[in-house]
C-alpha cells in the first residue's frame, strides 16, 4: 500500500469511526411533525457526547436542513428564516428545544441537529432527524340532507393535540368546533382557522355567484354561423356548467363553453348556464335572437350594422 493510498484509509476511517462513535447521541422527542401553516413548532432534543469529551470542547452546536458544499448550513444563518428560529436550553438540565414560528409549507423538511467539537472535521449529526409536515387548512363540504351542508376542517397529516378550529363567515367568526352546519345554496364564504393563528385559514370555500355570460362573435353572428356562449362564475371549490335552453328539460351542453354552430332560426330563445359546486348553484340568462330576414337584405352595411346588434341580448 502506497503512503497516500494509506492516508486515504485512515482518514475515511476516522470519519467512519466518528459518526458512528458510541457515547454520541441526539434524542429528539418526535420523528414527524405536522404544522398548520402559520402556527409555531417547538422540537425538544438532548444529546449525550462520548465520556472523553468535554462539554467545552463543543463548540457549535446548530439545526439544519441543507448542505452547502457538503456542509450543514445553520437554520439561523438561512435567510428564508430570518427571525423565525430560536434555540435554547435550559439550564437546569440537558433539554434543549428549536422553536421555529410562522411556519410555511417551503419549512417542510427533515430537520437534524450538528455538534461540532473544536478538533477539524470532527461532528456528529443526530440522524434520522426530525421530519416537518407544514400542511395549509382545507374546508371539505358534505351534503347533510337536502338543506344543510356540513363544513369540516382538515389537513393534509395528522396535526398533534386535537385541534380546535374558529369558523368565519365572510371574515366573522361565528362558531368554534370541529364542524360547521351550514344552509345550502348560500354565497357566503366559510373559511377555518386554527384556534389562536387567525392570520393562517383555509381558503374560503362558497357557492357559484352569479354567472358572467359572454358571446362570441357577438354582433357579428348571422344565419349560418356558429356561436360561443362562454359562462363563468367565481366559486370554490371551482364550478361545473351545464347550458339549458328555456323549457326543455335536458341539458344542451356542459362545459363553460357551448358552441352553437350553422345558426337557425330554431336556434333562437333563452339559454341559461348553470354554475355549480358542493355549495350551490346558481345561472344567468342569456337570449338569443335571429332576424326573421335572409343574410341577402343585410346589404347596406349601416342597415347591417344596426340588425345584427339586434341578433343578441345579454341581460342579467
Ligand atoms: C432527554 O433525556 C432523558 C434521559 O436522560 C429522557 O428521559 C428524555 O426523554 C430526553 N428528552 C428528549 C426531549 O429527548
Ligand atoms: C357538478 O357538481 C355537482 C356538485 O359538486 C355534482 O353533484 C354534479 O354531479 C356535477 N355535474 C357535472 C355535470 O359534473
Ligand atoms: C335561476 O336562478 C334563480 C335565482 O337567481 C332561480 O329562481 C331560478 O329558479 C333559477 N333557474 C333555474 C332554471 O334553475
Amino acid at each position: 500500500m502506497s503512503p497516500s493510498a494509506g492516508g486515504l484509509v485512515v482518514f475515511l476511517l476516522s470519519v467512519q469511526v466518528i459518526q458512528s462513535q458510541d457515547g454520541w447521541r441526539v434524542d429528539y422527542d418526535q420523528t414527524g411533525v405536522c404544522a398548520a401553516k402559520g402556527s409555531r413548532v417547538v422540537i425538544f432534543y438532548n444529546y449525550t457526547h462520548p465520556p472523553g469529551i468535554d462539554p467545552s470542547d463543543i463548540k457549535d452546536r446548530f439545526w439544519f436542513t441543507k448542505e452547502k458544499d457538503g456542509e450543514p448550513v445553520d437554520l439561523r444563518t438561512d435567510s428564508e428564516y430570518s427571525g423565525r428560529v430560536k434555540y435554547e436550553c435550559y439550564s437546569y438540565s440537558d433539554s434543549c428545544y428549536l422553536i421555529i414560528t410562522d411556519v410555511r409549507e417551503i419549512d417542510s423538511a427533515e430537520y437534524k441537529l450538528t455538534l461540532m467539537t473544536n478538533k477539524p472535521g470532527e461532528k456528529y449529526t443526530g440522524s434520522p432527524g426530525v421530519t416537518l409536515s407544514v400542511t395549509g387548512l382545507q374546508v371539505q363540504v358534505r351534503r347533510s340532507d337536502s338543506t344543510w351542508l356540513e363544513l369540516t376542517c382538515h389537513s393534509s397529516c395528522v396535526l398533534s393535540d386535537d385541534p380546535e378550529y374558529d369558523w368565519y363567515k365572510n371574515e366573522e367568526i361565528i362558531k368554534t368546533g370541529s364542524s360547521l352546519l351550514v344552509s345550502s345554496g348560500s354565497t357566503d364564504r366559510y373559511s377555518c382557522y386554527l384556534r389562536g393563528y387567525w392570520d393562517h385559514g383555509s381558503p374560503a370555500v362558497y357557492g357559484p355567484q352569479r354567472p358572467s355570460v359572454s358571446v362570441s362573435p357577438s354582433a357579428e353572428m348571422l344565419e349560418g354561423d356558429s356561436v360561443t356562449l362562454t359562462c363563468s362564475a367565481d366559486a370554490n371549490p371551482a364550478a361545473n356548467y351545464t347550458w339549458y335552453k328555456e323549457h326543455e328539460d335536458s341539458p344542451r351542453a356542459s362545459g363553460q363553453i357551448f358552441t352553437i354552430t350553422d345558426f337557425t332560426a330554431e336556434h333562437s330563445g333563452n339559454y341559461y348556464c348553470e354554475a355549480q359546486n358542493e355549495m350551490g348553484r346558481s345561472n344567468s340568462t342569456l337570449r338569443l335572437i335571429t332576424s326573421s330576414g335572409k343574410s341577402g337584405e343585410f346589404l347596406h352595411d349601416r342597415n347591417r350594422l344596426i340588425n345584427k346588434q339586434h341578433l343578441l341580448h345579454v341581460y342579467p
